[in-house]
């Protein structure tokens, strides 16, 4: 790719084999062994100073030469719970395992930004931490490596961390100053109405057609009660009640996800499933009960980390700016994002013509390897016009 440097040209070849060494051996989150024992094998082997947090979370450290600001670069490292489909050399080996959100193409991104900065560390003014973080895909290993220390000794004054991402052709970047991605809450609700025979409903309470009436009228927060120009989703993903033709239902479980980019919105949709619940159940003569979990906050970007990304790219390599980049998936990125100034952005890695261009979290997910040393120059320029980059070195 033009406006990536020889050197990490060079490193393109280890890029894949690492990428390819973590696809292989999939990991779910927090039981991250495997991978975390290749970086820190790796780090040793080079002589970067880390720390290990929650067991698998790895934290290198790069001083440079003279004392100044510290970024961090911050990855994920888990898989999902799903059995691949691709036919590829580096397939997954583990049952049912798979790489298929990219999360490995991160951790080799990671690594070779760490091995190339430790290589030009004396030309560094100030510290860059590399942050190998667990358990992204739930329930969550930013938050408890925040509150393990990760931003302290030395204390982070901005972070950066991307995204690969199939939404968006290989040769472009996805920008957004202020709210990329959305929070996420998810709820799980038990209807419980009066079970009986099929043949009479009149001795029951049907928590089928309870419960149809809740997905239905769940339907209007985002329709009827959330400003039109305001994004939201109400998702019921799950619905399982009765076990038989001929049986009417006891109860009914109905689980789903919530997202929004304003934490307004998102306390407005909890107050209107409970009452759209109370409401419903009532008029039946059924109960329920609701569990309602706030998990990921928005991942919002600071406007001068956002700046300094997008100058990079612009000034540097050749990659197409996709401004106003949004979607409303999660990520927990965002809680780095709340504890220090930070810029969260996706490199666009589908290239239908070699058929990688399946949606994340797709059995056949597979991502153009080229972004691997696009992904470390813009790291590694960064990190350089942060620390303020001396080039006499
Ligand atoms: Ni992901």
């Amino acid at each position: 790719m033009v406006g990536v440097r020889p050197e990490i040209r060079q490193l393109q070849p280890s890029l894949i084999r690492w990428r390819r060494y973590f696809h292989r051996f999939p990991e779910l989150g927090f039981q991250e062994k495997q991978t975390s024992a290749f970086i820190q094998d790796h780090l040793r082997e080079w002589g970067i100073p880390y720390t290990v947090l929650l067991n698998t979370g790895v934290v290198a450290t790069i001083p440079g030469a003279a004392a100044g600001r510290v970024l961090a670069i911050r990855a994920d490292m888990d898989a999902l719970p799903i059995q691949e489909l691709n036919l590829v050399e580096y397939r997954s080996q583990i049952d049912g395992l798979m790489h298929a959100c990219g999360h490995d193409g991160h951790t080799a991104i990671a690594l070779g930004t760490a091995y190339y900065l430790w290589q030009h560390r004396q030309a560094l003014r100030g510290t860059v931490k590399v942050i190998f973080q667990p358990a992204e895909e739930g329930p969550g290993g930013a938050k408890p490596m925040i509150e393990a220390g990760a931003l302290e000794n030395p204390k982070v004054d901005g972070i950066l961390g991307l995204h690969i991402w199939n939404n968006l052709p290989l040769g472009t970047i996805g920008l957004k100053y202020g709210a990329l991605m959305a929070a996420v809450d998810i709820f799980h609700c038990t209807i419980t109405g009066k079970g009986g025979h099929g043949a009479i409903p009149q001795q029951t309470i049907d928590a089928v057609v309870v419960g149809a009436q809740v997905v239905n009228a769940l339907q209007t927060i985002v329709s009827r009660n959330i400003d039109p120009l305001q994004s939201a989703v109400v998702t019921i993903g799950k619905f399982q009640a009765g076990a038989a033709p001929n049986v009417i239902a006891q109860e009914a479980h109905l689980s789903g996800t919530v997202r929004y980019f304003d934490p307004s919105v998102g306390d407005l949709i909890q107050s209107r499933i409970h009452q759209i619940l109370q409401g419903i159940c009532a008029s039946h003569g059924a109960t329920y009960t609701l569990d309602y979990q706030k998990c990921y906050p928005p991942v919002i970007n600071h406007p001068e980390m956002t700046e300094l990304v997008r100058s990079v790219v612009a000034d540097t390599i050749a990659l197409d700016i996709v401004p106003n980049c949004a979607t409303l998936a999660a990520e927990d990125m965002s809680f780095f994002l709340q504890a220090v100034p930070g810029c969260f952005f996706f490199l666009g890695s589908a290239n239908p013509a070699r058929g990688l261009h399946y949606p994340h979290h797709h059995p056949r997910f597979d991502f153009d390897e080229t972004v691997l040393g696009a992904g470390v120059e813009i790291f590694v320029r960064c990190a350089e016009r942060f620390l303020a980059y001396d080039s006499t070195n």
